[in-house]
């Protein structure tokens, strides 16, 4: 009788399986961040069934509580890289309301005054499943290139703004969305928007939500691997980083990726950049800590895992499941992805689209170094090439020091950060704001003139 009722329950769990995992969205109170509208959840990137789901956490922009208040501010979502990074680390150390910190070995809990939510809603999602707070019920369902990421998130996102969904509300619906992110963000963030560009297409041709993408924010990008990183020496060298001897060393290695990609050998292509990385920090000239950023120590992110785990994670995300900030199988996953040559031409299908594009990058990244970002983006061709190519770049002040330098023609934009390396939002949060307000601002202004017209 006993073991009947037990079977009778794992039948019912069994067969409630078929049910995929609604969109969720919780209101809850950050007690960090009590001014912001707190809402988590998970969204379903379309599997039927009741694990597999993106986790994110929202928060809107400050003093915002009533749909009217938010729908009023822009949206951005938020996307940490990798392969396999969870958007968390934005959140809470990057461009949050407040700064998860370890100071001498402790956790401090610092409020951001520069914080993107002092003007925007932002949206922070784990993705690609099995990232972060994201989850996925089998490794199948992994994606393995940038094709299927898209559609995953353009599937996830749909459920954001539709159903049990957060932002299922025509007010909200018409609240202007940018996608922003780094790093891998550079692979991932032009993928996604061009899945949008082409479902919205598609949804508007029907009658159907159109999802309101009005354009695109990357730092220190991963995008054109082909192009964008044969500079490492002489990056090394004109920044007192490495000697003449080491740089030549390096030529040899980055000339051995070279053959690799001429081979189509993406995988050995990747792994080959990273031994040049590792051979340029074993050898720098002051033992450098930090590929990221050649003027600090590591970045004292170490709790921000901790916080998410002890303190987030009961905000409406599933309690038996242990929340890690980087994810081996998606960076497994992904690997061939790295430098498959998937990004440039993402990036041309959104500027053929008249889709807004800002890439900027922190000088003092040596993984993603300024030179091979302004060779990547001065030689890829589009529509504007030949005159973007030749604009000179033009600096930008503040309180009379030049943080920011700067160009603009057409949709695509490109700044490079003074003083900041890969993680620009934590390195130098005013010059940041700077840069992307300005960006969102002509963005949105152009948009109503055009209407206007
Ligand atoms: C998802 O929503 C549908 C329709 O409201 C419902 O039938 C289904 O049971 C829900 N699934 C779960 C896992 O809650
Ligand atoms: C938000 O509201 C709080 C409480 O009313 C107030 O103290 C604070 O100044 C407001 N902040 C902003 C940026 O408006
Ligand atoms: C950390 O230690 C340094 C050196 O001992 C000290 O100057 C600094 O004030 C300490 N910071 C905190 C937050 O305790
Ligand atoms: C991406 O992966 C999917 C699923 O494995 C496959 O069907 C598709 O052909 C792949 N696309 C590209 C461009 O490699
Ligand atoms: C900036 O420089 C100009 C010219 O040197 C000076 O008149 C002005 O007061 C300075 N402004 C600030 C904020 O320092
Ligand atoms: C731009 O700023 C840099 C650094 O402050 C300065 O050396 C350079 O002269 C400036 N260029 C122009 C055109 O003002």
């Amino acid at each position: 009788m006993k073991s009947q009722i037990t079977l009778a329950i794992l039948f019912l769990l069994f067969a409630s399986s078929v049910y995929s995992r609604n969109a969720t969205c919780n209101r809850a109170v950050d007690q960090y961040a009590p001014y912001n509208t707190f809402l988590t959840g998970y969204l379903n990137p379309g599997f039927d069934d009741p694990v597999t789901g993106l986790g994110f956490v929202f928060y809107s922009k400050i003093n915002a509580t009533t749909v009217e208040q938010i729908a009023q501010a822009p949206t951005l979502i938020w996307l940490n890289g990798g392969p396999g990074s969870s958007s968390m680390e934005g959140a809470y150390f990057e461009n949050g309301p407040y700064r998860v910190l370890s100071e001498n070995g402790t956790q401090v809990i610092r409020t951001n005054p520069d914080a993107w939510t002092n003007k925007y809603n932002v949206l922070y999602i784990d993705q690609p499943i099995a990232v972060g707070f994201s989850r996925a019920e089998k490794d199948s369902y992994l994606p393995h290139n940038e094709t299927v990421v898209g559609q995953q998130f353009y599937r996830a996102l749909l459920s954001f703004y539709t159903g049990s969904g957060c932002y299922n509300n025509p007010l909200l619906q018409q609240s202007p969305l940018f996608i922003t992110g780094e790093s891998y963000g550079g692979k991932y963030i032009p993928n996604i928007a061009a899945e949008i560009i082409r479902q919205n297409q598609i949804a508007a041709a029907s009658g159907q939500l159109v999802i309101p993408l009005k354009g695109v924010s990357i730092g220190d990008p991963l995008i054109d691997p082909q192009h964008q990183l044969y500079q490492l020496g002489d990056y090394g060298v004109q920044n007192g980083l490495i000697s003449d001897k080491t740089r030549l060393s390096l030529q040899v290695i980055l000339n051995k990726m070279h053959t690799y990609f001429k081979a189509n050998d993406y995988q050995k292509a990747s792994n080959t950049y990273d031994e040049a990385i590792s051979f340029f920090m074993k050898n720098s000239i002051n033992h450098l800590q930090n590929v990221y950023n050649y003027k600090i120590g590591p970045y004292p992110d170490d709790f921000v895992g901790d916080h998410c785990e002890n303190y987030i994670k009961q905000f409406g995300f599933d309690k038996s499941f242990k929340y890690d900030s980087t994810s081996g199988k998606i960076s497994q996953s992904l690997s061939l992805d790295c430098f498959t040559p998937n990004g440039i031409p993402a990036l041309q299908y959104l500027l053929s689209n008249n889709l807004p594009v800002i890439i900027y990058n922190g000088d003092n990244d040596i993984l993603i170094n300024t030179p091979g970002v302004t060779t990547f983006i001065n030689g890829f061709s589009w529509e504007g090439q030949e005159i973007f190519s030749k604009l000179p770049m033009v600096n930008i002040t503040n309180n009379n020091q030049t943080v920011a330098t700067y160009k603009s023609y057409l949709n695509l934009h490109f700044a490079t950060i003074l003083d900041a390396g890969h993680l620009v939002p934590y390195d130098q949060p005013e010059s940041m704001n700077i840069i992307l307000d300005n960006f969102i601002g002509q963005t949105l202004s152009q948009q109503i003139q055009i209407s206007q017209d």
